[in-house]
């Protein structure tokens, strides 16, 4: 069964610095989207409001026809999987132990072997099988993420959210790792749903591009759609030259564009680079 994603007219405020603003969208389907824009923009608080870390100020987020604050924590572990953005998180546990946590919207009292075989199934599948028994805490920042995303994926979700997945990897795991998912959202009918700073890895595997700016949706569509020069240039501030591979846009970059005065004074701020951009919205 497809699940349907239907956000409408979904407004965020952390206290009262308003952050989302008027997002509508719906997805459905077996597909790999992306959602890109720039630090700040929201992404990760939008994925939040889905999975219900957060809970919009106005508007819905529906799955299936269902409000999710209507949809219970349990029931909502089943049905969407949530690889957060790489923490400095610790686990004073193995590999194993870490990723069967993920099982735990299924389990009862004991770790079924079931559970068990879908750790290690999933394990071989990101290729960390000899990882297994190692201490999850002594791993490498790339492997750490492909362990978070075991975890995920063990949940088996019918929608997946990853917050920056392959930041820490490397050109060639990132590759895999963004093949593997969408390969996932085809076999198993997923709606893998991927926040990605990689504009060239989103726009060639994406079946579709979510692109924010400034806390509302800039545009939507096809990567041929939404990564354009044109884009690019209003939502990164960046000049550059699109052409296509393998009948994919693919992006070269030349310069950034001269910065407005709004811009400049956010630049000059020294404070983290987050806050200053609610203070510029
Ligand atoms: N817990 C929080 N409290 C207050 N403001 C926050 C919090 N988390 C994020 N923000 C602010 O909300 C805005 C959007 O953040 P976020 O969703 O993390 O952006 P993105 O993932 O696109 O980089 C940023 O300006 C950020 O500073
Ligand atoms: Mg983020």
């Amino acid at each position: 069964m497809l699940m349907q994603i239907k956000i409408n007219d979904l407004t965020f405020s952390y206290s009262s610095v308003p952050v989302l603003k008027n997002i509508t969208f719906d997805l459905s389907g077996s597909k790999f989207v992306s959602i890109m824009g720039p630090n700040g923009v929201g992404k990760s608080t939008l994925i939040h409001c889905i999975n219900k870390i957060l809970t919009p100020t106005e508007g819905t987020v529906m799955l299936d026809d269902q409000n999710v604050t209507e949809i219970s924590i349990k029931e909502m572990a089943k049905i969407v999987g949530y690889v957060p953005y790489s923490a400095n998180d610790t686990f004073p546990l193995t590999v194993v132990d870490t990723v069967l946590m993920g099982r735990h919207p299924y389990s009862k009292w004991n770790t079924l072997d079931q559970d068990l075989d879908i750790v290690y199934d999933t394990l071989s599948r990101l290729g960390i099988s000899h990882l297994a028994m190692r201490s999850f805490n002594e791993l490498s920042a790339g492997q750490h993420q492909k362990v978070m995303l075991a975890r995920g994926l063990v949940q088996e979700p019918k929608i997946l959210l990853l917050d920056e997945p392959t930041s820490n990897l490397d050109v060639r795991h990132q590759l895999d790792v963004t093949k593997m998912l969408r390969a996932l959202s085809r076999e198993k009918d997923i709606l893998v749903i991927m926040i990605s700073h990689d504009i060239n890895i989103a726009a060639k595997y994406s079946d579709e591009v979510i692109m924010m700016k400034g806390g509302t949706i800039y545009a939507v569509g096809t990567p041929k759609e939404v990564i354009t020069e044109n884009n690019l240039r209003e939502v990164y501030g960046v000049e550059s030259v699109v052409i296509e591979d393998m009948g994919m846009p693919h992006v070269i970059l030349r310069d950034a564009v001269p910065m407005s005065e709004d811009d400049n004074v956010e630049e000059a701020k020294s404070t983290p680079q987050e806050e200053s951009e609610v203070a510029a919205e």
